[in-house]
């Protein structure tokens, strides 16, 4: 078999997040609505190019719903611009789903995997932890791959790609009722250097890094990541590391390992700025607006590093009295993971942080931070047109989708300043104004550059990102991704 990266294929993704989800309208009709998350922006568009099956977990109710009514199977469904794709939820079981989701998935493999651990501190890897992984995390994954099995029984010719931190488990279990499976998992988060995964015991970190190991293809966004996942597979499990090939040998099979960040569908995100919802909101923001605006994007995640990029701001402003009433900073924070105590802690951090600006500094009407905690997609791209100084200081992130989304429709020359630990540092380094994540300091002298540069030089740096976004889209990123596989499916199925 052949997979190229242009040819139409079957593919059967699986993802936590599922592109819709759906519920109920006033009128108590089933409505379908976006599903949330970088993730699932990028991938939708994949529909439009592939014979597509997604595999998801049921989130809402209704989504349940959907699931018991067809039986668990797939459902027809289509996307945006009419594209045809079948949807399978799986409706797991609630409890499990919650140690799945609320204990493993996000305050462990997301926090290890983005360093967020003070070590003296934390974590307790304990009996509920233990306990949460056996009876969550794993049966989860039992369930995405009990669908993938059956999905493939359907189409047996069809090209597994999973994503990211939820499903490290499912390849393996997936490569032992199928051995000839070709699969490929994207790892959209960061990945930490062995050393810190020496915090998880090590048949946990062993099984993810043997569950990733039974795929064809491990990809993430940069080199960076991929080089700490090379090593860890070496140092954690004793796989053989071809490194400069990017080949890992482990239990007599062999994984391709690349790195391609993925993108944006660069006319999807012209049609919205130019849509009338997100220019009814740039009307509300340019009427509220003061001469400079300083922009932050993100979800309410300790990760993004909200709090110190408030700090960074009230250092600014210390600094340049200046610019007091003439410049403020919009905090557009989309509320997430409430249900987990790190988040809802780290949610009122913020707020506090925005309070302590705000009382120290503002005057006659001026109010230096303005937070708003709405997940509202709209507003968030009406706000990426109007901004003239976008900060993006995340501790750690795996890219960051908002460095390369708002450059695009920004309509004002606008400085990014971003983080040197985001993966997409790696392309944009060259057009942004790097700063250390923890360094207050330097970001607020940061923000004062950005603000004091020349409008051409500014103007240089966002043609910088814009073209080279334009170049690598989304659709460059699909491509690469199946080329790796046609190096490597062509062996395995003859
Ligand atoms: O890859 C990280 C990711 O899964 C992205 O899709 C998205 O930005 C975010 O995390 C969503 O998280 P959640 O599904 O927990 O809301």
């Amino acid at each position: 078999m052949r997979v190229k990266g242009e040819q139409r294929r079957k593919l059967i993704v699986v993802s936590n997040r599922g592109p819709v989800t759906y519920g109920r309208d006033e009128a108590g009709a089933r409505v379908a609505g976006r599903g949330g998350g970088g993730l699932v922006t990028a991938l939708r568009s994949l529909i439009a190019h592939h014979d597509v099956t997604w595999v998801a977990s049921a989130m809402t109710d209704e989504d349940r719903a959907v699931a018991a009514e067809s039986g668990g199977a797939a459902v027809e469904e289509r996307a945006r611009d009419g594209s045809p794709y079948r949807l399978r939820l799986v409706a797991h079981d609630p409890i499990a789903y919650d140690w799945f989701y609320n204990v493993v998935s996000n305050p462990t493999l997301w926090f290890l995997q983005h360093y967020m651990w003070g070590l003296p501190q934390a974590p307790d890897i304990d009996l509920g932890l233990h306990n949460a992984w056996f009876n969550g995390y794993v049966p989860v994954n039992e369930a995405f791959a009990a669908a993938v099995v059956e999905e493939l029984e359907r189409q047996p010719e069809a090209i597994v790609f999973f994503h990211d931190y939820h499903v490290y488990l499912a390849p393996a279990m997936v490569r032992e009722a199928v051995p000839d499976v070709v699969s490929a998992h994207f790892v959209h988060i960061p990945w930490a250097q062995s050393d810190y995964w020496h915090v998880f015991p090590d048949h946990l970190r062993r099984a993810v890094h043997e569950g990733l190991l039974a795929n064809d293809l491990v990809s993430f966004h940069t080199a960076r990541w991929r080089r700490n996942f090379l090593r860890a597979c070496e140092d954690l499990v004793g796989a053989e590391l071809h490194f400069d090939r990017g080949v890992v040998e482990h239990k007599g099979r062999s994984t391709l390992v690349t790195s391609h960040a993925i993108s944006i569908d660069a006319g999807e995100f012209a049609e919205l700025a130019a849509s009338e919802p997100v220019l009814e909101e740039e009307r509300l923001i340019a009427e509220r607006r003061r001469e400079h605006l300083v922009l932050r994007v993100d979800r309410t995640d300790p990760s993004k590093n909200i709090v110190r990029g408030f700090r960074a701001f009230g250092i600014f402003l210390d600094q340049h009295p200046e610019h007091h009433g003439r410049v403020s900073m919009l905090a557009l924070l989309d509320p997430s993971r409430q249900d987990i105590p790190e988040y809802s802690e780290y949610l009122g951090a913020v707020q506090r942080e925005a309070r302590a600006v705000n009382d120290r500094f503002q005057f006659d009407g001026w109010v230096p931070i303005e937070l708003e905690i709405a997940d509202d997609f709209p507003r968030a791209v009406a706000a990426y047109k109007q901004y003239d100084v976008l900060l993006v200081n995340a501790v750690y992130d795996g890219l960051n989708l908002v460095s390369k989304e708002a450059p695009l429709v920004n309509t004002r020359d606008g400085v990014v300043v971003l983080s040197e630990n985001t993966g997409a540092h790696e392309e944009l380094g060259e057009w942004v104004l790097t700063v250390n994540p923890f360094d207050v300091y330097g970001q607020a002298q940061a923000i004062a550059e950005a603000l004091a540069m020349p409008t051409e030089e500014r103007r240089r740096r966002g043609e910088g990102i814009r073209a080279h976004v334009r170049e690598h889209d989304l659709e460059a990123w699909a491509a690469a991704l199946l080329d790796d596989l046609a190096a490597v499916a062509a062996p395995a199925r003859g």
